[in-house]
């Protein structure tokens, strides 16, 4: 079905952005790298923000009371999950509420399973917090064993990635549910970063940590914002949430976190989980479309790459490019040499300098046109 897709901007247009994607490289690259998304936003989002802008109503943030039922109802008609909302923050953005959260809970260690997400790297960087990584295994399963010894070793905090940049694999009820066993019997937390979940693709059930029942309640922590799914990463705002097992860890959240993030950001954040939902499947429908274009035109222009995973979510892909021969700083040929900027594997773990990942969150001519120019290196 074509009816509801999306058109992605033009390049002409989106050469006219002014976010990091489009200004962060002269016009002879193409971008596929940082996580926006080349598609026009929610008309709904447009209208809230259009209505702050025309109201001169642009100060400080106040009391936002309109994001907590909103996510609560999204939740439950998504995921058949009622969060438990009386213990909810807001941040200015996903990094910032678990730097913060961390901080406020004397971190001094804490889980990452690798490929993952470059900001978990810079995050913890910030703090002065050793990074335990424990990869994923070969199938891109979670390491329970090397998880465990982690937990016994001492680690207190695992960071989870669900669903998993950069691959856009969506963690299995059992998985999680053996995690939170496991967080549960070394006392641990478990930061669920699940900002890509809207963006689910039909067929694959998203499972949020905290619905998992009491050892998750007792564990867990959610992160998330709608700047991933609904593409409003500039208007900074997320949030925290928690149930009361677990309200202690808020305890010493700094209260200025809630005045960091902005206006337009939360008052955006409820619209798009009260009226965005519309757009959000037509996304959805729009991006796996472009996945399945993105598979099909690496088989046939770069046969030797190897696409890891075929994305269950979100638009990024994680890509072996060892076959291409590219030398030993692949990314680096491809950005020099092709024009095509992607996000280098070693942002996503020190080892991974064979592989890359890929916005394909965009029109089918960028895609092509990316991958024909990295062919042409080969
Ligand atoms: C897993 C994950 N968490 C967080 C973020 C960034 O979120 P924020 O801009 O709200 O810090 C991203 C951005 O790509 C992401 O992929």
């Amino acid at each position: 079905m074509r009816d509801n897709r999306i058109d992605a901007d033009s390049l002409e247009v989106l050469r006219g952005r002014r976010s990091a994607k489009w200004r962060m490289y002269p016009d002879d690259v193409l971008p596929l790298f940082v996580a926006e998304m080349d598609y026009p936003i929610a008309k709904p989002i447009k209208q809230t923000l259009t209505d702050f802008v025309n109201s001169n109503d642009l100060g400080y943030l106040g009391s936002v009371p309109e994001i907590a039922p909103a996510f609560t109802d999204f939740a439950e008609k998504r995921w058949g999950w009622t969060p438990d909302r009386s213990h909810f923050r807001l941040a200015c953005d996903v990094g910032v509420a678990t730097v913060e959260f961390l901080r406020a809970n004397n971190a001094e260690s804490v889980i990452v399973t690798s490929p993952v997400y470059s900001g978990f790297w810079s995050w913890l960087k910030e703090l002065d917090v050793d990074i335990v990584d424990v990869p994923l295994t070969d199938t891109f399963d979670m390491d329970f064993a090397g998880i465990e010894k982690a937990f016994l070793s001492g680690v207190k905090f695992f960071l989870l990635c669900n669903p998993h940049n950069p691959l856009g694999r969506v963690f299995g009820r059992e998985e999680l549910l053996t995690l939170a066993e496991l967080a549960d019997k070394f006392g641990a937390t478990v930061i669920a970063d699940e900002i890509h979940a809207p963006l689910t693709f039909p067929g694959t059930e998203f499972v949020p940590y905290l619905s998992l029942g009491p050892v998750a309640e007792r564990t867990g922590v959610l992160v998330t914002s709608t700047s991933k799914s609904w593409n409003l990463a500039g208007l900074k705002a997320a949030f925290l949430l928690t149930h009361e097992d677990k309200a202690a860890t808020f305890e010493k959240l700094p209260a200025s976190m809630h005045y960091r993030a902005s206006i337009l950001g939360a008052f955006s954040m409820a619209t798009a989980y009260t009226e965005g939902v519309p757009w959000l499947d037509s996304t959805i429908e729009t991006i796996i479309a472009a996945r399945d274009h993105l598979a099909t035109e690496l088989e046939r222009l770069l046969p030797n790459a190897k696409l890891e995973w075929l994305p269950d979510a979100g638009y990024l892909a994680w890509i072996d490019v060892s076959g291409l021969g590219l030398g030993e700083t692949p990314n680096e040929r491809i950005l020099t040499d092709a024009k095509v900027a992607l996000v280098a594997g070693t942002q996503c773990g020190p080892e991974y300098v064979n592989h890359v990942r890929i916005n394909f969150a965009t029109s089918h001519d960028i895609i092509t046109e990316a991958l024909e120019r990295i062919a042409a290196i080969v």
